[in-house]
């Protein structure tokens, strides 16, 4: 049982915008915070608002694949799915990825499990092998940089510099990248590419505008090896009707000529099971051609019973969407309810701004700046584990050290709660503190 705290009760803390109080208002809204943190710390809670990862009963949601094959055998249009081969994939799940990605079904390959896996491999084979037949290995080409929109993925931000790549931060914007930005870095040639989570991005939950893609699609980058990483992650994971709409790129990118330019990627890790799903990779003809004559030696074929039991677990794309309805019904309570407690206990005081994002796994907040550290540093101390200050931006520094992001999805709602609003007293505090540090 968690215990309940009555934070609406704060009686004799201000309600008023804390950058309008003087400083005899602000240390005696401090008093009172301090007291209401000591309270929160007597209760000795343990709560994570850190991980992006589905909840228990999500996981139960695609249960049903453990069991598919009590109904049916292995065996997928003659082929025996327990044995060697096919490299791409069953058919059935080219097709279907195709469908709901609206992707050449000839140009995916069904990779393992992980859409991470096959980014890193990607960026291995660019790194060791070059781009395309005949080019330079990036690795043989010196000081080489890629372009991180932040705040942004951090594990993204970590492939590329475990690679030894340098990290150039581009601003993101309530409508993707600062085009303006990319249009002018990849101008140097020592750009090599770019990370994208184009839909419901990781952390902001913003999708790119129409014009963005276009934009993408139109790229004149110096490097004839820039590439664009495309991480549709959250494709799928609309939290209501009236959801985004994503430009297709592959479609704007065959307008240009240019398909060879970006790779896709997206997986089930959050449709079904996490890291036990399907993962998928796509590009141009050229650019899979030449990946799969590399991954061919690499490995003789992927999973095929899992891409079978999927198959048989959903039948249909208009099936995938109807299981990411099931989700969006247990995960939209919880977005509402952490947007609810910032709205409540952080607007009216002026702390801060956050998304409100109509999909994926995130809300990104923004505190004043300076103050996301300190905010940090006192969620920990109640217990309150948040993702890394600065985890969002290339190198883990956030140049403002304000952002912060949220991961609602693994609590159940009353932990949410609780941790949500000791949240907000830690960023109230870290506010008055910075105030009255003038
Ligand atoms: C943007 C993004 N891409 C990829 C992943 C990981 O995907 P996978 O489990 O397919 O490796 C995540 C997980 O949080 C993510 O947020």
């Amino acid at each position: 049982m968690l215990p309940k705290t009555p934070l609406r009760n704060t009686k004799g803390m201000i309600g008023m915008n804390y950058f309008e109080l003087n400083k005899e208002q602000l240390l005696k809204e401090q008093e009172a915070l301090l007291e209401k943190y000591e309270e929160y710390r007597s209760l000795k809670l343990a709560l994570n608002m850190a991980r992006g990862k589905p909840a228990p009963d999500q996981l139960t949601l695609s249960q049903g694949l453990l069991t598919t094959f009590n109904d049916h055998d292995c065996f997928y249009k003659g082929e025996d799915c327990r044995n060697y081969g096919n490299l791409r994939g069953l058919s059935g799940m080219t097709e279907l990825f195709a469908e709901l990605f609206g992707l050449p079904e000839k140009q995916i390959y069904i990779g393992a499990a992980s859409s991470l896996n096959l980014m890193f491999d990607t960026f291995a084979r660019n790194m060791i092998f070059g781009a395309y037949k005949g080019a330079t290995p990036w690795g043989q080409q010196g000081k080489i940089k890629f372009l991180c929109p932040c705040p942004g993925y951090d594990r993204h931000f970590s492939i590329a510099q475990t690679f030894g790549l340098e990290l150039i931060p581009v601003d993101m914007t309530p409508t993707g990248p600062d085009m303006d930005q990319v249009e002018e870095l990849i101008k140097d040639p020592a750009v090599k590419g770019i990370w994208c989570v184009p839909k419901y991005s990781n952390p902001t939950g913003i999708t790119f505008s129409d014009e963005t893609v276009r934009r993408f699609a139109a790229l004149t980058p110096a490097a004839d090896d820039f590439r664009i990483f495309w991480d549709e992650a959250y494709e799928l994971h609309d939290l209501y009707e009236e959801h985004d709409e994503l430009l297709n790129l592959y479609s704007e990118l065959e307008k240009t000529g240019k398909t060879n330019m970006a790779y896709f990627f997206a997986s089930f890790s959050k449709v079904t099971f996490a890291g036990a799903g399907i993962a998928m990779m796509a590009s141009g003809k050229e650019n899979m051609d030449y990946a799969l004559g590399i991954i061919s030696m690499q490995t003789i074929g992927n999973d095929k019973i899992n891409q079978l039991s999927h198959l048989h677990f959903f039948g249909s794309a208009e099936a995938v969407h109807e299981h990411m309805k099931k989700h969006a019904k247990i995960l939209r309570p919880k977005f509402e309810k952490v947007l609810e407690i910032f709205d409540r206990e952080l607007a009216e005081r002026g702390i801060g701004s956050w998304t409100s994002p109509k999909g994926g796994y995130f809300i990104s907040l923004d505190l004043p700046e300076g103050t996301a550290t300190r905010t940090y540093q006192l969620a920990k101390n109640l217990g309150v584990t948040l993702t890394p200050v600065g985890a969002t931006f290339p190198y883990g520094k956030d140049p403002h050290d304000r952002n912060l992001r949220i991961a609602p999805s693994f609590p159940s709602i009353e932990e949410l709660e609780l941790a949500a609003e000791c949240l907000t007293v830690c960023a109230r505090i870290a506010t008055a503190e910075k105030l009255l540090e003038g």
